[in-house]
């Protein structure tokens, strides 16, 4: 069986008042300047802002028809880069809308350069919600190492907006090698995971580690998204007690 897509890719799918998703066509794993056969399935989250600015969170491959939806919806404004691994179609977004701003993740700036991708950032993602969307959204960097990332919470819905710190892979949507690693690491649906490469840095930042589970129970979600596999829709907070433990004392 080979790997397949959240269909239909590139359209706007609304999950909440001011908040949706865009799944994207495959991308495929790169190492060394390579592009490997091994495709897998990315999505991105669109938040629309009180002021009418439009946030999209690890933006997906440009599409010209997605841009002139998504205009509908308001100023395509903030283009965000959670972790140094999503980062790629920023450039392509930043061409279109040259008012955008591309809020960069640590490491990625070294990681776009070294792989000449045509981006440049504008500003970084601090530990704490900038001015920009605030009020809508809050923010924290989730303790990871090497694969450290920003996690979001957008406050009206309740929606925990996270890149790989949860993987959630759908075993008949995926090819190998992917199905045997999610198989291995647990990172597939329904049990999705902690990204294994996450799990020993956060056993070496118990304190830190502690903060931002503490933080995620205090944000109380009601749902949760992802960019790869299956969101969690539903029993969010079950979901977090057995992902991370229970809120710590
Ligand atoms: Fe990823």
């Amino acid at each position: 069986m080979g790997a397949s897509l959240y269909e239909p890719i590139n359209v706007y799918k609304p999950i909440a008042p001011d908040i949706g998703i865009v799944d994207g066509p495959f991308e495929y794993l790169t190492v060394g300047g390579i592009r490997l056969p091994l495709p897998f399935t990315t999505r991105m989250t669109v938040v629309r802002l009180s002021n009418g600015d439009v946030v999209l969170h690890s933006p997906v491959e440009f599409d010209d028809r997605l841009a002139k939806e998504l205009q509908r919806l308001g100023r395509v404004r903030h283009l965000v880069s959670p972790n140094q691994f999503h980062y790629a179609h920023i450039g392509e977004w930043a061409r279109a809308f040259p008012e955008t701003i591309s809020w960069a993740s640590p490491r990625v700036r070294q990681r776009a350069l070294a792989r000449h991708a045509d981006i440049s950032f504008t500003r970084d993602l601090d530990a704490s919600a900038p001015d920009e969307w605030g009020l809508e959204i809050d923010q924290m960097l989730f303790p990871g190492g090497y694969f450290k990332e920003f996690i979001f919470f957008h406050k009206a819905s309740r929606t925990l907006i996270l890149t790989d710190t949860i993987i959630n892979i759908e075993l008949d949507k995926i090819s190998e090698p992917w199905r045997t690693a999610a198989k291995l690491f647990g990172m597939y649906h329904p049990y999705g995971q902690i990204f294994f490469g996450m799990r020993l840095p956060l056993l070496f930042q118990r304190r830190k580690a502690k903060a931002a589970i503490a933080k995620i129970h205090s944000w109380h979600p009601q749902r949760i998204l992802l960019s790869h596999g299956r969101c969690i829709d539903s029993n969010a907070d079950e979901v977090i007690r057995r992902i991370f433990g229970g809120p710590p004392h």
